[in-house]
């Protein structure tokens, strides 16, 4: 199988190089190409449009990326777009009070996801996992939080702890996905200080592979988090709107106390949600203070509005799902053929494939090939994050992603076995 040829990505580059002296690193976190491979993908983007996107030197791509996470219908959406335009040209979205949207979102979320009760509308992931803890804390009057996963940027959680004070994290403690002893060891120790364990209910480790809950480790949690009374949260801001409706709670049946939404609930526009029971909530009435001036703006209430409606309307998820599945079906068919040392781990609507770790470190160069491959035939995977699928992709887009995906399999075949 013939290398394929490297994409011109010199616009790219140059924006990049101006980027470096206007901006700390050029482009933030995951948007660094040493998070890609660096040289070889584009880092500004031009547009965007269903399943697809250009970038600014012109290549194409189909992408699995769908902006991190967040565009579960596709780019550019007409009908959510739509919606919004219209609110702002009729009524406006930033106000000094709240609109009505508020209310009937957070009504909505009441019929859709098990744990919700009532709700405190944000801006990212970030800003709503942050506010789960502080109401945890402020609702058990208890410090100290067991956490697995990513949960954002902030103070107490993000890996890189530059710049934070080490009080501001010494009081939470990590445990591994499926990993229910590493947590019963913990609460046996720190259990009844604790004011809340925090989890993604679907394991999706950062750069690692994807772990369903193997059997009895999300009810097992549950139970641990009831007899010290911690708060249960599940940070469900990849999983909402993706594994299902009620997001991965209602697909594994355990219900959270309280649930953090976020990404894909709006298609792209900038929200996320603090949902739960309304006992644990209530603390945010009169002990604690979240507020910010953009969190009731109402063009991103409208997107999530409409965006939901389309979700139920078109039974969106059962269609990722079944394209999902196949898809993956198909490449595990491929990687048992070539037999590279690849894994594919994940569920339909988000999946990974990685190089199995080897002694030598060869699996890097093979990751390293794989994913090059792919981004120069026009297929927009990338080797430290797993993929998602989308509404817009349609069967020959995958059709043609999984040709490409045979390919590079067959094109590191040649050169590593
Ligand atoms: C599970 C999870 N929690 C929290 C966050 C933080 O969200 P944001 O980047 O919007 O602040 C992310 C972001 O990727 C996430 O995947």
């Amino acid at each position: 199988m013939k290398e394929t040829k490297k994409l011109n990505i010199t616009k790219s580059q140059k924006l990049y190089k101006d980027a470096l002296s206007l901006v700390p690193g050029g482009v933030l976190g995951a948007r660094k190409p040493t998070d890609f491979i660096n040289g070889e993908y584009p880092i500004f983007l031009d547009k965007g449009k269903g399943c697809r996107l250009i970038d600014v030197d012109g290549n194409e791509f189909i992408d699995f990326l769908c902006g991190y996470g967040p565009i579960i219908l596709g780019y550019r959406e007409k009908e959510v777009d739509d919606a919004v335009y219209k609110q702002i040209n009729e009524k406006g979205f930033c106000f000094t009070l709240t609109q009505k949207y508020q209310n009937i979102l957070a009504k909505k979320l009441t019929e859709i996801v098990p744990s919700s009760e009532m709700s405190i509308f944000l801006k990212t992931g970030s800003d709503a996992t942050t506010a789960s803890i502080r109401i945890a804390r402020a609702h058990t009057n208890k410090l100290k939080v067991m956490r697995c996963g990513y949960h954002g940027w902030h103070d107490w959680c993000v890996e890189m702890k530059g710049g934070i004070p080490s009080k501001f994290y010494e009081d939470v403690f990590e445990f591994q996905y499926n990993n229910f002893e590493q947590l019963q060891d913990l609460m046996a120790v720190h259990g009844n200080e604790t004011a809340a364990i925090i989890m993604t209910p679907f394991g999706h480790p950062n750069h690692k592979n994807m772990q369903i809950p193997v059997s009895g480790f999300l009810k097992g949690v549950r139970k641990i988090a009831d007899k010290y009374g911690a708060v249960l949260i599940y940070d469900e801001i990849r999983t909402g709107f993706r594994l299902s409706m009620g997001g991965a709670q209602k697909f594994y049946g355990v219900t959270p106390d309280l649930t953090v939404l976020g990404k894909a609930m709006a298609n792209g526009y900038p929200i996320s949600v603090v949902t739960g029971k309304k006992d644990i909530m209530m603390a945010a009435e009169h002990k604690l203070f979240i507020s910010s001036t953009f969190f009731p703006n109402s063009e991103a209430f409208i997107a999530a509005l409409k965006t939901i409606e389309i979700l139920e309307r078109e039974n969106v998820l059962k269609n990722i799902w079944e394209k999902g599945e196949k898809f993956m079906k198909s490449i595990q068919k491929m990687i048992d053929k070539h037999n590279v040392g690849a894994e594919l781990t994940g569920v339909g609507p988000m999946f990974y494939i990685t190089f199995k770790k080897d002694e030598t470190g060869t699996y890097k160069n093979k990751r390293k090939d794989f994913y090059t491959q792919l981004i120069r035939k026009g297929f927009f995977f990338t080797p430290f994050h797993h993929a998602y699928i989308s509404y817009r992709h349609t069967q020959k887009d995958l059709d043609a992603a999984l040709n490409a995906i045979n390919e590079s399999f067959a094109f590191i075949k040649n050169k590593y076995i």
